[in-house]
Parts: structure tokens; sequence; C-alpha cells
């Protein structure tokens, strides 16, 4: 493990990143998110540079010390961002860089769920009438729609899984289902709540393959549980 940018095992290679949290409008005031903060994917982007890979980060609602970091980092030349809010607009932007991509990395907490209608104005309140409430459709899993696909020959796809244990399996049950559903080359599974995984700089991860076999472990920062899957990418790529 542990490239720390010393090792060009990503040169000439292209990668998409997706990182963030998107975010679903209730009207145009108001949208139904989530707490990730995109550490881990800009992470991702920053490990995939440094070995010499050309990096499109597709970046959903970045928390802004996260974005600061994005404008300050080197090696923008090979990096191009793309910005992004709703899950229909990360998935266009994740198809689109993905085309041509050795390989596609969705670290973005993706909204599961959407308001099945966007009125165009800001929905009111009518004194002495309760909420309304907000019908919701299911989004599609780009992820599995990309495994499944293969947007090219070859392409390496990698996928993220955060449990939580509960009644009917651990962390690790849960990021065994998932793998083997998605259909991905790699999942990396983390525990989160109580602290851990969202808003750190620190993560835990358990990378599985789509048998849901455990490939590979990580602990530590941000950027090392990074070049750990980026590791277990390389030995996939053709
Ligand atoms: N994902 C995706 N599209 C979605 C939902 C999730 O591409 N509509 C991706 C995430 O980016 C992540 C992986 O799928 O890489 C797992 O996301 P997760 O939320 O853990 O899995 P779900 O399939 O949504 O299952 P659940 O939330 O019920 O645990
Ligand atoms: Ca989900």
């Amino acid at each position: 493990g542990g490239a720390q940018g010393s090792v060009q095992d990503l040169a000439g290679r292209t990668v998409v990143v997706s990182a963030g949290g998107t975010r679903e409008p209730i009207d145009p005031v108001r949208f139904i998110g989530n707490r990730s903060s995109g550490r881990q994917g800009v992470a991702l982007a920053q490990a995939a540079l440094a070995r010499g890979a050309t990096v499109t980060l597709v970046a959903a609602n970045l928390a802004q010390d996260v974005t600061d970091q994005v404008e300050a980092g080197p090696g923008r030349a090979a990096c191009t961002v793309v910005r992004v809010e709703s899950t229909a607009e990360l998935r266009e932007a994740v198809r689109t860089a993905g085309a041509d991509a050795d390989v596609v990395v969705m670290a973005a907490a993706v909204a599961d769920f959407r308001p099945a209608a966007t009125p165009d104005a800001k929905i009111k309140k009518v004194p002495g009438q309760g909420p309304a409430p907000i019908e919701l459709v299911e989004n599609p899993d780009i992820l599995a729609e990309i495994a499944h696909e293969r947007l090219r020959p070859g392409q390496v796809v990698v996928g993220f899984a955060a449990e939580t244990g509960d009644a009917s399996g651990s962390v690790l049950d849960h990021g065994r289902t998932k793998a083997r559903r998605k259909g991905a080359d790699l999942i990396a599974v983390n525990a989160v709540g109580s602290g851990r995984g969202f808003g750190t700089d620190a993560n835990d991860v358990t990378v599985l393959d789509g048998a849901g076999d455990v490939v590979g472990q990580a602990a530590g920062s941000k950027r090392e549980v990074a070049d750990a899957l980026w590791d277990a990418v390389v030995k996939r790529l053709p």
C-alpha cells in the first residue's frame, strides 16, 4: 500500500471520481440532502493525480473547506472539476466523463429518492392547514448501471458502502450483500454513525470484490485509504 505520489502506476490512465452528496430540489429554495463532505472523494482524486492519472472530479455540494482544498490543490492541469447538485446532474456528468475512463469511482453519497415533482414557485404554507406531503420517487442507481453496462471495455468500477450494523447483520454482512448486488469490481465498506465516516479526516474501510470477498483493508487518513483503494484498482486494470 501507500504509494503517496512517488509511484506513477496510474500514468496514462483516465479516472472519474464522484464526491460529495447530491441535493434533490423540493422547490426553488429547498432541497433534500445529506451530510457527505466530499473529503474521501477528493482524497481519491488527489491520490490519483499524484499517481499520474488524468482525473475528472464530479463534485456534488462539497463542504466549503473541501472546495477550498480542491481550488488550492496541486496538479490542476490534469484535473477537471465538474460541479453538480442533483442526482440527475451527477449521473449525466459521471456517464459523460466515464465514457472514455479506465476507472469510475462512485464516492458520492447519492440520494436514494427525489421529490416526484419540482414546482417552479416556492411552496407556501397555508395558515391553519398542515404540511402537504412530499411524494418521493426512486433515483437511478448510477453505480449499478455503470457496473452492468461498462461504458468502456475493461473499465474498473468502484463503489462505496456506508453501513451501520443492525439486527439483520453486521457492517460487513451488509457490505457483502451490496457488493454482490451492485456488480462493481470493488466496494469499499465503511462503518458510519457515532462520529465515524462523515465529515471526519479519518476513515476505516474493508475492500471487497464483486463476489463479496475481502481483498484489502485500510485505516487511517482519507488519503491513506485512497491510496489503498488505488492499489486494489491498479491490480485490476487490463
Ligand atoms: N449509488 C449510486 N446511485 C444511487 C445510490 C447509490 O451510484 N442511486 C452508489 C454510491 O455512490 C455508492 C454505492 O452506490 O458508491 C452504495 O451506496 P449506498 O447508499 O451505500 O447503497 P444503496 O444501494 O443506495 O443501498 P442503501 O442506501 O439502501 O444501503
Ligand atoms: Ca443509499
